[in-house]
């Protein structure tokens, strides 16, 4: 079936999904595809954080009701190590707090305003065989095989790659094209989603020599927490009793206890740094995953999927209308802010994880430098201000 849109999306997760959106709200026509069923977009377990400029986004767009209900503000996190837990003011430092809201309720968000907006057609859930070609010409093909089985081949003006790491996207430009830069940590989150209060008012991040422990949450009453692994560990090793005593010795402090509860849900996640450049190739814009990952420690990853498909929207609505200049600027104005998003998240993530095999200089150092951040106003400003959002999102759809 031959058909035609004005751009392609591939992969509802956050970026594909506001993406579809943002255009919506602007009068462009999308066609979103996805190979994943709704059911399981709205239950994969991923990042909870989001940053002011996040949730303003969200606002403007018209997409906030529940999460300004739910949404639950954090103006700071604690640092531990060494015995001591210390508290990192956001609010005092920055003048900017974080909400906690998990991805998974956004994309749950997302999912539903794009059916009430568009209809059932709007999302084509459980594609398989999707393609992009002609993507040097100006007028890209996506197709794709739908849930029925009918072919569809559909030309647009223009195809953004919004499928995570292992999508069909970036493997599809040209080799030569791209510079890559990766880095594989030697260590993975073991993470659960626990039917428990959280024991704590704002997140923890906990270095400790058997390593990393961090606890989050979802709610008042669901707590989200994840422990340091190896990556070749095997869930099956990990009993629940043995989860919960780990974190409890990761996060011991005098006075201080964990509660536990039952485990809703657990998963081992490996932990990468990766990204691509261009973030475009002809008319293929790339965004999120499909063109660069973080690991979590830094909360990171949603809110630079969000700010890509942010940039994206006025510069395809541009295009469409024979301005190519935001459309050019895409990528370098992107990976600003991926950048400074990839060096926090090493930074946090290699100042606060245990190397396997690594020397007690490394556990000096990392303690030196916790202490540093606790200790310096100049250093604790650093930390609030990447953590909340260093660069500021360009102004909301008009
Ligand atoms: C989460 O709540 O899932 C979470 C919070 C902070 C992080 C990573 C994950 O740095």
């Amino acid at each position: 079936m031959r058909t035609r849109t004005q751009v392609g999306i591939v992969g509802a997760g956050p970026a594909g999904l506001l993406l579809s959106h943002l255009l919506a709200l602007r009068g462009i026509d999308s066609v979103l595809v996805e190979v994943r069923s709704r059911a399981y977009c709205e239950a994969r377990q991923r990042a909870g954080v989001l940053e002011d400029g996040s949730v303003v986004l969200l606002r403007d767009a018209g997409l906030a009701a529940r999460l300004d209900r739910q949404g639950i503000q954090h103006g700071g996190i604690y640092l531990q190590f060494d015995g001591e837990r210390h508290h990192i003011d956001f609010r005092a430092l920055t003048g900017r707090k974080v909400t906690v809201y998990a991805q998974t309720e956004v994309v749950k968000d997302l999912i539903a305003r794009r059916l009430a907006d568009d209809g059932n057609d709007a999302i084509e859930f459980n594609v398989t065989g999707t393609e992009v070609s002609r993507l040097d010409t100006e007028k890209p093909r996506l197709s794709y095989t739908d849930a029925s089985g009918v072919r569809h081949e559909v030309d647009c003006d223009a195809i953004a790659g919004c499928d995570g790491f292992h999508g069909i996207c970036r493997p599809s430009i040209p080799a030569g094209m791209l510079t890559t830069w990766q880095r594989d940590y030697p260590y993975a989150w073991l993470g659960i989603l626990a039917d428990v209060p959280p024991s704590t008012d704002e997140l923890i991040y906990s270095h400790h020599r058997n390593g990393f422990a961090l606890h989050s949450l979802r709610s008042p009453s669901v707590s989200r927490l994840y422990l340091q692994v190896s990556p070749e560990e095997d869930i099956a090793n990990w009993p629940d009793d043995r989860i919960w005593a780990e974190l409890s010795r990761r996060f011991e402090l005098p006075g201080w206890t964990l509660d536990s509860g039952p485990v809703l849900d657990k998963g081992i996640t490996p932990m990468r740094s990766f990204v691509s450049a261009p973030m475009r190739y002809g008319r293929l814009f790339l965004a999120g995953d499909a063109a660069h990952i973080v690991p979590p420690t830094g909360a990171k990853g949603l809110n630079l999927a969000l700010a890509d498909v942010a940039v994206l929207a006025p510069a395809l609505d541009a295009l469409l209308h024979g301005d190519d200049k935001p459309a050019s600027a895409y990528s370098a104005t992107c990976l600003n802010r991926v950048w400074r998003s990839t060096h926090f998240s090493w930074w946090m993530t290699t100042m606060l994880h245990r190397t396997p095999g690594a020397d007690e200089m490394e556990a000096q150092l990392q303690l030196s430098q916790l202490r540093y951040v606790v200790s310096s106003k100049a250093a604790a400003t650093s930390l609030a201000e990447n953590y909340t959002g260093f660069a500021a999102l360009p102004p909301p759809a008009g």
